[in-house]
């Protein structure tokens, strides 16, 4: 089922949080609202659900327009990172409910429900209730329960928040395996990039309100429309160097670091105010640029290392290489830089 937002606003008491949102999550998709807290990523999620009335514009459930139809009539399933399970009944009496408020008949109930719990890998668990429960099996329940009724879209608002980061990877891998698996329309709610990147067909990255950019992770981690989307997505995140270019095809910090524009670049005019924004992966590994500086922060991840390199000008430039032990706190370095791989931004943080 696809889903339209048209001019949609939404105000608390007086002050308008989303004002004119355009949104399309396409049929079949599984659509990530990603932002900061407070932006109005549950706003947006709960007005699609009805639970929040509109102040202007239109919902559109296909070609229907729902703005006006409450909760109940609008057939979606949801689910909240607290799961809000009926904690004196068993899996199988939560999954059940939805079909009894309806008075669907027990026999179909039964293999509704066993269904459900197929597909979301709880058959063993049916006769527990949810404090026997561990917080993974807690959501399966939660989205077996949101699924049960074959609602036209499944609307998730942080569903891995109370999650442990072990748990939190498999349930992610989970959530998108049912989606797929059932084809379901469906929006997911998140601060963490990563779970966007890695579960969504597309992101919509919001700030203050508004959307700042749609596109599929990849084509938003490599093409960020603006700063705030370059610095949202990525860890560690990108470092940007404020300063203009210099002509020649050269930029020059504000405090006077200097380096090639990227190939692409060379043409920008002197004196024109710009921002680099130079991505961890894209310092310290290859590069027709080199940098000299003074190693002034080592993390070791394991499997990689992550560096500060401060530079003679009071620059501080981040590095992510594959785990290295040569090199300690207070080196020396020289390290290449793949200018060319650099996003540089106008002054109003758009990027060129
Ligand atoms: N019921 C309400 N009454 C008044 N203001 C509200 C209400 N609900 C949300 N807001 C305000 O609307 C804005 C958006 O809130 P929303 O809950 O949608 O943010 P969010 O992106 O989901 O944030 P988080 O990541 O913290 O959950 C915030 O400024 C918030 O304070
Ligand atoms: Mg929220």
């Amino acid at each position: 089922m696809q889903i339209v937002l048209k001019d949609f606003t939404k105000s608390f008491d007086g002050l308008t949080v989303i004002d004119k949102l355009n949104l399309t999550i396409n049929d079949g998709e599984m659509l990530a609202l990603l932002g900061p807290s407070g932006c109005g990523k549950s706003t947006t999620l709960l007005a699609i659900s009805g639970i929040l009335r509109v102040n202007g514009g239109q919902i559109l459930f296909g070609d229907k327009d729902v703005s006006n139809l409450p909760s109940q009539k609008r057939n979606v399933g949801v689910v909240f990172q607290n799961y809000a399970l009926y904690p004196h009944m068993t899996a199988f009496e939560n999954i059940a409910f939805p079909l009894q408020v309806r008075k669907t008949g027990a026999a179909e109930i039964e293999e509704r429900v066993r269904e459900m719990a197929r597909l979301t890998h709880i058959e063993p668990y049916l006769d527990r209730r949810p404090g026997q429960l561990s917080g993974g099996q807690q959501q399966r329940v939660a989205l077996a329960r949101a699924l049960v009724r074959r609602p036209d879209v499944l609307l998730l608002d942080e569903p891995l928040a109370n999650l442990d980061a072990k748990l939190r990877l498999e349930m992610r891998s989970e959530i998108r395996r049912i989606q797929l698996e059932t084809g379901i329309t469906a929006i997911l709610v998140t601060h963490d990039q990563v779970e966007a990147m890695s579960m969504a067909d597309r992101i919509a990255i919001m700030d203050h309100g508004r959307i700042q950019q749609i596109a599929a992770p990849e084509d938003m981690y490599h093409r960020p429309s603006n700063t705030f989307v370059a610095g949202f997505l990525g860890n560690p995140p990108i470092v940007f160097l404020e300063g203009k270019a210099i002509g020649n095809g050269a930029f020059e910090s504000a405090s006077g670091m200097r380096m090639p524009l990227p190939e692409r670049l060379t043409g920008l005019a002197a004196d024109q105010p710009i921002v680099m924004g130079v991505r961890p992966e894209h310092f310290g590994v290859k590069g027709r640029h080199t940098v000299r500086g003074t190693v002034s922060f080592i993390e070791p991840q394991g499997r990689e290392t992550h560096f500060d390199l401060t530079v003679a000008e009071g620059e501080v430039l981040r590095s992510i290489q594959a785990a290295r032990t040569d090199i300690s706190l207070g080196s020396e370095v020289e390290w290449p830089l793949d200018v060319d791989k650099a996003l540089v931004f106008d002054s109003e943080g758009n990027r060129l």
